[in-house]
């Protein structure tokens, strides 16, 4: 289930042309009477842009336009119209925009790996509703249930390790994120009996789904579309049989599947067999990679700074003296450091570096520096989380990392209002998942730390830029050896 890899660059590209050929189409709306002048533009050729990346990373390219030409500016780049909207104040109109004015109309090359009855395959009022289903799935009082589960698979996969050994901890986190998304998202069945092959056809699915050819041209006859249809009709089977086992035995189970078997549209209508498939299949998506990279790079930032692995053990020696060694689901809150330390390893490395909307309609925007423009219809609207979370307004020498900076007497992650922590996105598409995922990488991270000592051998990781979710370049060597947190210390 790796997915995304290498040709993600190429894939953004991808989503961005697309977007410039809807700009064509939606040309034909009227244009606004409206007076402001358009976004200033980025006076640099195709050559200098690219040159510009490439010797200066995405975050230089756009914090030297930033600095010229402030919080709202567009990129021409190959005849597609980017504008960049920059720090909470622009970004609130990239999160709040109201479809479909500004949409992800982008993202319709997912229709057919998803299927037609789900997210972009639906018109916005059902998408609002399955994004309930996933909000409610996902929600705490359904979390609780899956503490036990996720603490089975860490303790059976960490047991497969030594005494002491060397691992390469970001392919170790990878497998052990797809079997806890294999076990919670989809459900007993296939973690127990068709792992393999679920795993290997979603594989399939996404690859060439996000294949350059598939996201440009989602429904020409190319061996990567029949490829990934091949997948989807696969999975859909695997998954209707699943889900009709389910209903007609009345087997009612803790899992994301059931819940979104059980979820109700506003009009009383269940959810499709064809719906249930697409939109698990989308969470799946939307957890896997994100999951395995942040906690990746959790690892590295802990493991590079004794400090905060010092403050993060001590708390759990804490919760373990009030608690004992369960770990439960009050435990999990109560874990206020290790929270911040993983929610600052996001900040500084957000495992989704920019998010695409389409403006359908053009949209007034008012900047940080109080110029208002009109970014005309049909153009491609850009927040670069990548460079939102280093803005020195926000974030105080945002290069170091620093997990105070979310505590209580600073609370940076407000300091410009509800946009200014955005590694989970924000507004109506906020991630749903975002209390799943600190809530695996917590009981991951418990399990670590109270049983083993680690280090990391490789050098600090690199990040890789050419790829939009950023993960950290080569193998996060680690060494580890096993060990009890001392039990002095923990009846203190
Ligand atoms: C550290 C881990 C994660 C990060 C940083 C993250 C971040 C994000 C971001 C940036 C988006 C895009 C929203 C947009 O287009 O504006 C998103 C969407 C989403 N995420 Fe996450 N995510 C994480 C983990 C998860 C997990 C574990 C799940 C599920 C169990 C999940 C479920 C979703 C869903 C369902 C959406 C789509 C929301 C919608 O548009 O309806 N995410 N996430």
């Amino acid at each position: 289930m790796d997915m995304m890899n290498g040709a993600a660059v190429w894939v953004a590209l991808a989503v961005v042309f697309v977007a410039a050929v809807i700009t064509k189409i939606a040309r034909a709306n009227p244009p606004s009477s409206s007076k402001l002048p358009p976004p200033p533009v980025v006076g640099t050729s195709t050559i200098g842009l690219v040159r510009a990346v490439l010797t200066k990373g995405i975050r230089g390219m756009l914090e030297e336009q930033y600095t010229k030409l402030g919080s709202v500016f567009t990129i021409h780049f190959l005849g597609m119209k980017t504008t960049f909207l920059i720090g909470p104040e622009a970004s609130a109109h990239f999160y709040q925009g109201l479809e479909p004015n500004v949409s992800n109309a982008n993202f319709q090359f997912t229709v057919p790996m998803f299927g037609k009855s789900v997210m972009m395959g639906v018109d916005a009022a059902t998408r609002a509703e399955q994004h309930r289903f996933y909000v409610d799935a996902l929600k705490s009082s359904n979390l609780k249930r899956h503490v036990g589960p996720m603490q089975q698979e860490v303790e059976k996969f960490f047991a497969r390790w030594g005494e002491q050994g060397t691992v390469d901890l970001k392919k170790e986190l990878k497998q052990l994120f797809v079997l806890i998304s294999a076990r919670c998202l989809l459900g007993q069945e296939v973690r127990d009996t068709m792992f393999e092959e679920v795993s290997s056809t979603f594989r399939e699915l996404v690859d060439n789904g996000f294949h350059f050819s598939c996201v440009m041209f989602p429904y020409a006859p190319t061996p990567w579309t029949r490829a990934r249809d091949r997948a989807h009709v696969k999975l859909y089977k695997i998954f209707s049989d699943i889900i009709k086992a389910r209903r007609s035995s009345n087997r009612v189970v803790d899992d994301v599947l059931q819940n979104i078997m059980d979820s109700k549209y506003k009009n009383g209508r269940p959810t499709t067999e064809e719906e249930v498939t697409g939109l698990v299949l989308t969470v799946l998506l939307a957890a896997h990679h994100t999951s395995s990279n942040s906690t990746t790079w959790t690892a590295a930032c802990l493991l590079n700074h004794p400090r905060w692995m010092e403050a993060v053990i001590q708390e759990q020696q804490q919760i373990i003296h009030k608690y004992g060694d369960s770990l439960d689901f009050d435990a999990l809150l109560e874990m206020g450091v290790l929270q911040r330390c993983i929610k600052e390893a996001l900040r500084v490395h957000p495992p989704i570096s920019m998010l695409f909307r389409t403006v359908n309609k053009s949209l007034a925007v008012r900047t940080k520096e109080g110029s208002e423009y009109e970014i005309p219809s049909g153009y491609t609207l850009a927040s670069p989380l990548v460079m939102n979370s280093y803005l020195p307004h926000i974030y105080k020498d945002a290069d170091v990392y620093d997990p105070d900076r979310f505590g209580p007497e600073r609370m940076e992650d407000k300091a410009g209002g509800k946009f200014s922590y955005i590694s989970f996105s924000g507004g109506r598409h906020a991630c749903a998942g975002e209390a799943y995922a600190y809530l695996q990488a917590k009981v991951m991270w418990s399990h670590l730390l109270r049983n083993f000592d680690m280090k990391l051998v490789s050098p600090y990781p690199k990040t890789n830029w050419r790829d939009i979710t950023m993960e950290p370049i080569g193998p996060v060597t680690v060494s580890y050896k096993r060990r009890q947190l001392p039990k002095a210390v923990m009846e203190n």
